[in-house]
């Protein structure tokens, strides 16, 4: 009795202390624009505590204690994991379903991040679902970001038991053809999307003319059309990153423009930079500040800097954090902006979040689908065709989410 007592004592100091540290923090540091991942701002408009999530409370106020960055840490060994298994999951594309494809060994689906100074909660389909009542929570990107939706819909729908009333509102299936698919969880009438768009920015029609090696012309100044679609979405997730390489642009002949000047001789750089200014210009105005936005960073592949060596299927573990280079120029290009830009751009009302999953992403070579990208009759895939760049799931993606729902749970915690 007497220990219980204690214990209350403690968990309730340790309760006001957070709050207590919440005000201080919200006072000094709710006037950033560029806001660090984990805000220091609640998810606006959300339910109070409840008593069920005690566990939770505490692991989350532990951060407070120390500095906590969430994008620090390591890859940890955790037998409780994978949340959930790809047979029991529909909403998966084939290439991503690596078990069920013939990669023998599930131990990449073992590994739970571990931030260094604090903990996060373990994911509670249940809990995240109660959160996202009446809402919509849409991913826009590219393909990366489509790995990052279904593992969300895998997660989320593992605690559903009826499967049928998940469904696409438009009843499409999930092919990677469609430009959108849109899910909806009816018990708790909200809605998980996806909406392709690898640039963010609009891409153009060719003008009549133009040279034949122009395949494709970038509009940076433009934001993608799809826009219309998802702007009154409740939480906003966006990534980009792959396409504005070397590989995916030049060589298929990809031109930009600004206004009506088509940039013949823009870098890719000036030209991924020119796109994120738009895209947060954009959301400045567009998008009601009472909005959760959130740009999570680029998620590096694992092919070798020589175009020979493209392979990652020997790789079985993660990488210890200490032993990778942190600031590998090849992303900084693509990180720079997302920092930079967003303090230069003048709106009070604006604000937005990073989730900054680039390092904890670098770690994992062992994350991808290599050969196990084509279904289980058509067997493991030749060696020099290999995948170093999406995920298997379940996976690395879950890792995100859980960073997502952690997100989440704080917001409505403080
Ligand atoms: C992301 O996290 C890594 C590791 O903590 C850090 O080195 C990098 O500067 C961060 N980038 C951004 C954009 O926050
Ligand atoms: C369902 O959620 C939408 C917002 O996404 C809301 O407009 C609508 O009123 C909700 N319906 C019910 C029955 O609560
Ligand atoms: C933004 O959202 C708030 C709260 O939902 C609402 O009161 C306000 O009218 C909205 N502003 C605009 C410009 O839509
Ligand atoms: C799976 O891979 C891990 C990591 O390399 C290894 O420790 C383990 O022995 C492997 N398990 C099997 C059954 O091969």
């Amino acid at each position: 009795m007497l220990k219980t007592l204690a214990n209350s004592c403690v968990f309730l100091s340790i309760f006001l202390a957070g709050i207590v540290y919440y005000v201080c923090f919200y006072i000094t540091c709710s006037d950033n624009v560029a806001r660090d991942f984990p805000p220091q701002q609640p998810l606006q408009g959300v339910a109070p505590i409840q008593e069920n999530s005690l566990q939770d409370i505490i692991q989350i106020l532990d951060d407070a204690e120390g500095e906590c960055h969430w994008d620090e840490g390591d890859w940890v060994w955790d037998e409780s994991y994978p949340l959930y298994e790809s047979r029991n999951c529909e909403f998966l594309d084939q290439a991503f379903r690596c078990s069920e494809n013939g990669r023998p060994n599930n131990s990449y689906s073992k590994w739970r991040w571990q931030p260094k100074n604090c903990n996060i909660p373990r994911f509670d389909a249940v809990t995240m679902l109660e959160k996202l009542r009446n809402r919509r929570l849409v991913f826009v990107g590219d393909s990366m970001g489509r790995n990052q939706w279904q593992s969300l819909l895998c997660m989320l729908s593992s605690a559903i038991a009826e499967k049928d009333s998940i469904y696409e509102v438009n009843g499409n299936k999930i092919t990677k053809h469609t430009g959108f698919l849109i899910f909806k969880f009816k018990s708790y009438n909200c809605t998980v999307e996806y909406y392709r768009s690898p640039f963010l920015v609009m891409q153009g029609q060719l003008p009549s003319g133009a040279p034949e090696k122009v395949e494709m012309l970038l509009k940076l100044d433009v934001m993608d059309s799809s826009f219309v679609q998802w702007r009154d979405a409740d939480i906003l997730i966006f990534n980009t990153g792959y396409w504005w390489n070397h590989c995916k642009i030049k060589k298929r002949g990809c031109y930009f423009q600004i206004g009506d000047n088509v940039k013949t001789d823009m870098s890719i750089e000036s030209a991924y930079r020119k796109s994120i200014e738009t895209l947060f210009l954009w959301l400045s105005k567009e998008v009601n500040s009472s909005k959760t936005v959130i740009f999570r960073t680029y998620a590096p592949a694992h092919y070798r800097d020589r175009e020979s060596v493209r392979h990652c299927h020997l790789k079985m573990k993660p990488e210890i954090s200490s032993s990778l280079m942190l600031s590998s120029p090849s992303w900084a290009y693509l990180m720079n902006p997302i920092i930079e830009l967003p303090s230069a751009i003048d709106s009070e009302l604006f604000s937005w979040e990073i989730m900054n999953v680039t390092q904890m992403t670098a770690l994992r070579p062992d994350g991808h689908p290599s050969i196990y990208y084509l279904g289980a009759t058509a067997g493991p895939a030749p060696l020099k065709e290999q995948d170093c760049r999406h995920w298997c799931l379940p996976g690395i993606p879950d890792a995100w989410n859980e960073l997502l729902y952690a997100r989440i749970l704080t917001g409505y915690l403080l």
